[in-house]
């Protein structure tokens, strides 16, 4: 069942989607890759494997122009306002990111540069004069997908300049029939324009062969592979260069000076999860660490990201990968970076709506991260993300929804048995007592949960969360019926001591807590801050879960300049399997772990939309 091909420790690399700098993150955005990114991590790093976790914000391109102007900041101004907020809103919601950076640093600058040289000198890219778009009144450049008109492929009337959303197919935006400026209505002017284009015909045999090696796996998720194989069918020449100010120079002699031409964004954002790698690495203290993740052809490399992301990570990323190799049909040779690994997974997520309605800032459809963390606990989002989020098809968010999963099922569910856990005990010995003889249904009962690490761990690690926050929640009400049918309350009345039921008692007991015990490893994953909580309720030291920080680091290459980046010690995790609960371990009187919601903030948060 799970992804790894066999029980060997790997260089496993997490990659998760550069979130855009140009405006605060909404929860749509992080339930799709960012949570469960940090589920299947967390789990790889307790399965034994050496997890490298990266992403950063997405900082270039016309989005950000777009949302500086409108905020009268410079771009860089903005992205480093947007860059603060949304490593706040990851932290907060305990992502365990080995390295959070950004694309504006001089390291990624340099890593893609040498990527572009190392494609460029393969000879995968080709100097075409194409139609560019400007706006005629203001003379600006205009970017492509700011420009909406009709598909020619498909006949969609709202496709962009960039890419049909209907069909799937990247467009040209002079191919697109009445386009359209989306800024203004005006009907854009197409100038002649000079730009390197990726060769992806020259590439596309190695791309169909490697699309073909992962789609023998079985492990892809169907629509993510039909997807990719299908575009593969409309294969062109994509440009990789740009008419804007805002972005990484060409490092080309004659191009790199011109202030008005900038490599693509998706060119540069791509590159992050190979930047970020080698920053991570620099910044660590052995440099060329890196190169395990990347050069081994034994690494392991699970890229997530919401399903508009889909073409950039099975097809430009590889490509650009497949190019810097030479392993295209012009040839070529590896450069400094040596052979690069192409991913392992596409782990694709659909797209969570709210109330039913697609996420809007301009419409107020939302909800930011940071309202959400505001007023609610991280672990309940976390969970109804688990359960209920975009896995494999489109899923809706809704306050009622959100209400009855926290109080049901993480209140009423597993709240409860470890509140009554830790109660009894509390009351009645004030430490874990250790167990007399086991009964055969008690007995039964730890070894069913047990189980759960192998069952619950290989779906997490064959990106099937939902089924595998299921299966534990099904082991946590399997350890509530034991609780309800032996009813150690009951017997705690007559359990004197030195009495054969306080013998009883305390096995019972043991029991329970061994349960709790197993289960809150079980479900660590999912819910980082309340498995702290329990391991401290149960006389632990609460580092079941390794929580992620905000450093304020300078830039490797420019000391002068900061920013803050998300990193961790994520080492003292635990191992996945079942291992004894601590006797004699003292236990305080507990405090509820999670908060049970009142019903009426259902009213208020949906008075807080449009
Ligand atoms: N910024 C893009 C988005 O939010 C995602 C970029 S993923 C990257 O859709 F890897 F390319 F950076
Ligand atoms: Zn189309």
């Amino acid at each position: 069942m799970s992804t790894i091909p066999d029980a060997s420790r790997r260089h496993v690399l997490s990659a998760v989607a550069w979130p855009y700098a140009n405006g605060p993150r909404h929860i749509g955005h992080v339930a799709g890759f960012g949570v469960p990114s940090d589920v299947f991590s967390r789990y790889m790093r307790m399965a034994g494997h050496e997890v490298l976790m990266v992403s950063g914000s997405d900082e270039h391109g016309t989005p950000i122009l777009i949302a500086a102007d409108e905020a009268g900041l410079s771009p860089q101004e903005l992205v480093d306002l947007n860059h603060r907020r949304i490593v706040e809103d990851l932290v907060g919601l305990g992502l365990t990111y080995d390295l959070y950076t950004r694309t504006t640093t001089l390291n990624h600058h340099a890593v893609v540069q040498e990527l572009f040289t190392g494609v460029y000198e393969n000879g995968y890219f080709v100097e075409q004069t194409t139609k560019g778009a400007i706006s005629p009144s203001t003379g600006r450049t205009l970017p492509d997908r700011y420009i909406e008109g009709t598909c020619p492929i498909c006949g969609y009337d709202g496709a962009r300049g960039d890419q049909c959303d209907n069909c799937g197919n990247q467009l040209d935006p002079d191919q697109l029939i009445n386009p359209k400026s989306k800024i203004n209505g005006e009907t854009p002017e197409f100038i002649e324009t000079q730009h390197f284009f990726l060769d992806l015909p020259a590439l596309a045999e190695a791309l169909g062969a490697w699309l073909d090696e992962r789609e023998a796996t079985g492990l892809w998720r169907p629509n993510v592979i039909r997807f990719s194989q299908n575009i593969l069918k409309e294969i062109r020449p994509r440009a990789m260069t740009r008419d804007i100010d805002w972005g990484i120079a060409i490092p080309l002699d004659g191009w790199r000076e011109n202030p008005t031409k900038k490599l693509y964004v998706w060119f540069d954002a791509v590159v992050g999860y190979l930047s970020a790698s080698i920053e991570w690495a620099r910044r660590s203290g052995d440099p060329e660490a890196w190169r395990s993740w990347w050069n081994d052809p034994e690494a392991l490399s699970y890229y997530f990201m919401g399903k508009d992301n889909i073409t950039f990570h099975s097809q430009i990323w590889p490509a650009e990968l497949l190019a810097y190799n030479g392993r295209g049909t012009l040839g070529g040779e590896a450069h400094e970076l040596g052979e690069l690994n192409l991913p392992t997974e596409v782990v694709s997520s659909e797209f969570l709506t709210m109330e039913g309605k697609k996420f809007s800032s301009s419409r107020k459809v939302v909800i930011y991260v940071q309202d959400l963390l505001a007023r609610y606990q991280p672990d309940a989002f976390r969970y109804f993300v688990a359960v209920a989020g975009p896995e494999s098809q489109d899923s809706d968010f809704s306050w009622a929804e959100f209400v009855r999963r926290t109080n049901d099922e993480l209140v009423a569910g597993w709240g409860n048995l470890v509140n009554r856990t830790a109660t009894l005990i509390h009351k009645n010995f004030g430490e874990v007592p250790a167990a007399g003889e086991l009964t055969e249904s008690e007995t039964a009962l730890l070894a069913t949960i047990a189980a759960g690490f192998e069952t619950v761990g290989g779906f997490i690690g064959a990106h099937r969360q939902k089924a595998a926050i299921g299966e534990a929640m099904r082991l946590v009400g399997e350890a509530n019926k034991f609780v309800s049918d032996t009813e150690p309350w009951k017997l705690a009345k007559t359990a004197t001591p030195g009495s054969a039921d306080r013998d009883r008692l305390a096995t019972i007991l043991h029991v329970m807590a061994q349960a709790v015990h197993d289960l809150n490893l079980i479900l660590s994953p999912f819910l980082p801050f309340s498995a702290n909580e329990v391991s401290r309720a149960l006389g632990g030291d609460g580092t079941v879960a390794p929580l992620p920080r905000v450093v304020e680091a300078s830039d490797l290459d420019d000391p002068s300049r900061g920013y803050p980046i998300i990193t961790g010690d994520y080492t003292s995790a635990p191992a996945w399997a079942s291992s004894p609960v601590a006797v004699g371990a003292a236990v305080g009187k507990p405090t509820p772990i999670f908060t049970k919601l009142d019903p009426s903030i259902v009213e208020e948060e949906l008075a807080r939309l449009g």
